[in-house]
């Protein structure tokens, strides 16, 4: 039987792709959105549009009610104790921007931030930066052949003078789930905060930031079904309390003079100028729209077309996958064959996948790559797309080998 994704024809993006000859396998890089999703994005300005927490007025009223109802649906989503430990961003890459600036004085020369080989820029060159910026060491935490963030060596690497660990939970290009719990609690033994990058596994059903228990987390909504232009920054409160306010503003401030001002907690302190509202308010929508679907039969269908993704690459001569991916995803290389004609005999017959360094060129690099070819999946997506990918595959190979 073809695995039939029961939720496609929710995702009107997917079927006028389709209807293109266009075959989407790129939603790790971001999501087709769900018909609640268009439609409470134009509702908000189809209705009558208004900035929020400053006018009186009805329009402002309704607009920032809505835009507060979407922050305890995200702040749920995540588990969140407190819908004030949710801060909108424009994007998770501003997420992580936040957090360097914010925590700057935090650091003092020699101290050490630890990331991982995997990291995708977003949680790479905000964190380098503030280390060149501080004379701070980025401790890079090496990986096993599986893809994993190797804990012997994290034992030994995280130590006295680590003062942050910054990990992915789901790596975009290995697509396995790290080994968080360990890490978080070697970096916490140390008195260290614990910041962890979700926007690959908040969409793959691990989004309990109570649970994993680190200090902030980061995801964005583009990926999660929702619209792009806003990242979603959890963190506990004791952890908010330690960020430096960072972009300055309306909204963001209690009182100025000309002289000097005084500024709000989170979350609002965090949100200077006039937020993302229309695409705040239709997350909203997109995860009205997750949580009214059975989430045990979305996480089965995904295994069940990654097991097909897998499969069928394992079969394929001359394919090398990257790391051991056990969700949602894969990378791989084809010997002898340049990443780059590959992606351009399956762009020929219509596959949209991404190929590249996926934004993790360090990795790659690691890899001895200069790119590779990712396919990944949505909830969307039917065992037909994954069969279209192979049949293309096999064509391109059968060119270029
Ligand atoms: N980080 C995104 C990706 O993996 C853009 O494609």
């Amino acid at each position: 039987m073809p695995l039939i994704s029961p939720w496609r024809a929710d995702f009107p993006g997917i079927l006028a792709l389709e209807a293109e000859g266009q075959t989407y396998l790129d939603s790790a890089a971001t999501a087709q959105k769900p018909q609640a999703m268009l439609d409470a994005l134009l509702g908000y300005y189809a209705g009558g549009a208004a900035n929020v927490h400053r006018a009186q007025h009805l329009p402002g009223e309704r607009a920032t009610r809505a835009f507060e109802a979407s922050r305890e649906k995200a702040a749920r989503w995540l588990n969140a104790p407190d819908t004030q430990q949710l801060i909108f961003t424009r994007s998770a890459t501003e997420a992580f921007n936040l957090l360097a600036y914010g925590l700057e004085q935090h650091f003092q020369a020699g101290d050490e931030i630890v990331i991982s080989a995997l990291e995708h820029h977003a949680n790479l060159l905000p964190w380098q930066q503030l280390a060149l910026r501080r004379q701070l060491k980025l401790v890079v935490l090496p990986l096993a052949s599986d893809g994993l963030i190797d804990l012997t060596q994290a034992a030994q690497l995280i130590g006295p003078r680590t003062r942050l660990l910054a990990v992915s939970q789901l790596s975009n290009v290995l697509g396995c789930w790290q080994p968080l719990e360990p890490l978080l609690a070697l970096a916490q033994a140390q008195g260290a905060l614990t910041v962890v990058d979700g926007t690959q596994g908040v969409v793959h059903g691990r989004h309990d930031v109570q649970a994993l228990g680190c200090d902030f987390y980061v995801c964005s909504s583009h990926k999660l079904y929702g619209p792009d232009g806003v990242g979603l920054l959890y963190g506990r409160t004791h952890a908010l309390q330690q960020l430096a306010h960072w972009q300055f503003g309306g909204e963001m401030l209690l009182h100025t003079d000309y002289a000097c001002a005084t500024f709000r907690a989170a979350p609002l302190g965090f949100e200077a100028g006039t937020p993302p509202i229309a695409a705040v308010i239709a997350l909203g929508a997109s995860l009205d729209y997750l949580n009214s679907l059975d989430a045990h039969a979305v996480n089965i269908h995904e295994l069940a077309l990654h097991a097909e993704l897998l499969n069928g690459l394992q079969q394929r001569q001359g394919v090398r996958l990257l790391g051991a991916p056990n969700v949602a995803l894969a990378s791989f290389v084809v010997e002898g064959v340049h990443h780059a004609d590959l992606a351009h005999l399956l762009t020929e017959q219509g596959i949209a996948v991404r190929a590249g360094h996926h934004c993790a060129m360090p990795l790659l690099q690691g890899f001895g790559l200069s790119g590779a070819i990712r396919v990944s999946l949505g909830l969307y997506n039917d065992g037909a797309d994954v069969q279209r990918f192979f049949t293309a595959l096999d064509q391109a190979l059968e060119l270029l080998q």
